[in-house]
């Protein structure tokens, strides 16, 4: 699920994804260049359904830490953004961000 941040730009995003059952959540900006990740308005993983991938590059990152395993930013880490899911709902916590 991609989300719209407005409180931090006009055109800056976030993504949230479901893996393994539980929810985490992203700045929708790579960690090397500021390009959006998604392939599709929010399409995020490869085929494999275990990794997320940068849409313009292929680099992969695992989706349960933000860790780039492979690609021009290997090694870095996506912005990651605190997330609760309470009732079927589910809040990102914008003070977490260190970056932005
Ligand atoms: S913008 Fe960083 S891997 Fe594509």
């Amino acid at each position: 699920m991609r989300f719209k941040l407005p409180e931090l730009g006009s055109h800056v995003t976030g993504f949230a994804v479901r893996f393994g059952g539980k929810v985490y959540a992203y700045l929708n900006r790579c960690a090397h260049i500021s390009l959006e990740l998604d392939w599709n308005p929010g399409e995020f993983f490869d085929l494999s359904g275990q990794y997320l991938i940068c849409a313009t590059h292929g680099a992969h990152f695992q989706p349960d830490t933000g860790y780039c395993v492979a690609g021009p930013c290997h090694g870095q880490m996506l912005e990651s953004v605190q997330v609760k899911e309470q009732e079927q709902q589910i809040f990102i916590n914008l003070e977490s961000l260190t970056n932005v």
